[in-house]
């Protein structure tokens, strides 16, 4: 495949670069700045520089047509986008990018249609309304949705847009829903907390959880390559599908990271707020349409984040600044045991 991964430079588009690069297939990351900071921590500098760069702006029809029709891209993975705290702040930024910078990814795409083949992007839980909404899960997907952030209306108007792409044009995509995903490189966004709570608690720092209640908790490299078998199964149509990982609790979140880092048990505190998002969705569809997708256990998830964390810090590498609200360069420390 000649993918095109808009976004790719975040959280999720490094793993996703990581796994299509192993794969064989040929990336090109669309994304504002050539910033590769995340995926120098899971790759080594020759396979992060495998990856080509498009410097754009999603909102930028022309930038993306040029890049679909010079690089012959056959497929897309559309990642980019503000998350929930920069749409709350800026609401009006927040549509500009997530709403019609996906429209314009969809409509570059109709107008190579042939030879792109299909779009896989990222939705968002967030576009269910609050759980005392809805009656006991596990949720299929055809329940009313109900998002209670500008964030979750712009995911779920982009599923309205990319069905009528479908309808009007045939353009073939499907919208993938995560909810908590947590891993190496998750530094941004209201759900990155239990992410800093590992990397704090293998530094030897307290960090508080501000949220509590329920999640699902899905390990990104699951995430990661679930887009790209969604790529690659044979489909037709324009679905969105939930993603399911682990259903659970910030407190048993915190009790298997303490299995794996016991000075977590005094280190990492979690709040008690519920997120008004639905947290017991199922992924019934999208394993009977395109699976079986790949499940890594939360304590797996949570050892395999250490583990990273730990060779990063040991070479000196881990950047800290996300455990630091007023940093806003990369920091590192220096690898000395606690
Ligand atoms: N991480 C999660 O837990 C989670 C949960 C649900 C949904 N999602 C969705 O998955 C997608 C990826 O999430 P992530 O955690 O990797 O996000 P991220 O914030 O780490 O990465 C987003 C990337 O998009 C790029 N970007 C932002 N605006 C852009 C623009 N106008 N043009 C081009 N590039 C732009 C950023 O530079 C960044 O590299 C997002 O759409 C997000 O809403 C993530």
């Amino acid at each position: 495949m000649r993918v095109l991964l808009t976004g790719g430079y975040g959280f999720i588009g490094a793993w996703i670069v990581r796994n299509l690069l192993q794969q064989g297939h040929q990336v090109w990351i669309l994304d504002l700045r050539e910033d590769p900071r995340r995926l120098l921590q899971i790759m080594t500098a020759d396979q992060v520089a495998q990856a080509r760069f498009i410097p754009g702006d999603i909102t930028d029809l022309a930038v993306l047509c040029q890049a679909l029709e010079s690089h012959g891209i056959t497929h897309i993975i559309h990642l980019a986008g503000l998350q929930v705290p920069a749409c709350r702040a800026d609401p009006l930024t927040g549509a500009r990018v997530n709403v019609l910078g996906t429209l314009a990814v969809f409509e570059a795409a109709r107008r190579m249609l042939g030879q792109v083949q299909r779009i896989v992007y990222a939705s968002s839980a967030a576009v269910y309304g609050p759980p005392d909404r809805y009656p006991a899960g596990p949720l299929p997907e055809d329940v009313p949705l109900a998002p209670s952030t500008h964030y979750g209306v712009f995911k779920a108007c982009n599923e309205g847009n990319a069905r009528v792409y479908f309808l009007e044009h045939g353009l073939v995509s499907i919208g993938l829903r995560p909810w908590t995903v947590y891993g190496v490189g998750r530094d941004l966004g209201l759900t990155s907390e239990p992410t800093k709570a590992i990397k704090a608690a293998l530094l030897g720092r307290p960090w508080h959880i501000s949220f509590g209640g329920w999640t699902d908790f899905q390990y990104v490299d699951d995430v990661a390559q679930t887009f790209i078998l969604c790529l690659q199964r044979p489909f037709h149509g324009a679905r969105c599908y939930n993603l399911r990982g682990t259903v659970t609790t910030l407190q048993e979140f915190h009790q298997t990271l303490c299995q794996v880092l016991p000075q977590a048990e005094r280190l990492v505190t979690v709040g008690s707020t519920q997120i008004a998002i639905a947290y017991d969705l199922s992924d019934d569809a999208l394993q009977r349409d395109l699976g079986p997708m790949p499940k890594t256990s939360l304590l797996q998830g949570i050892q395999q984040t250490v583990d990273l964390f730990r060779q990063l810090w040991q070479q000196g590498r881990l950047d800290t600044s996300d455990l630091q609200t007023t940093a806003s360069l990369p920091q590192t420390v220096a690898p000395v045991e606690p």
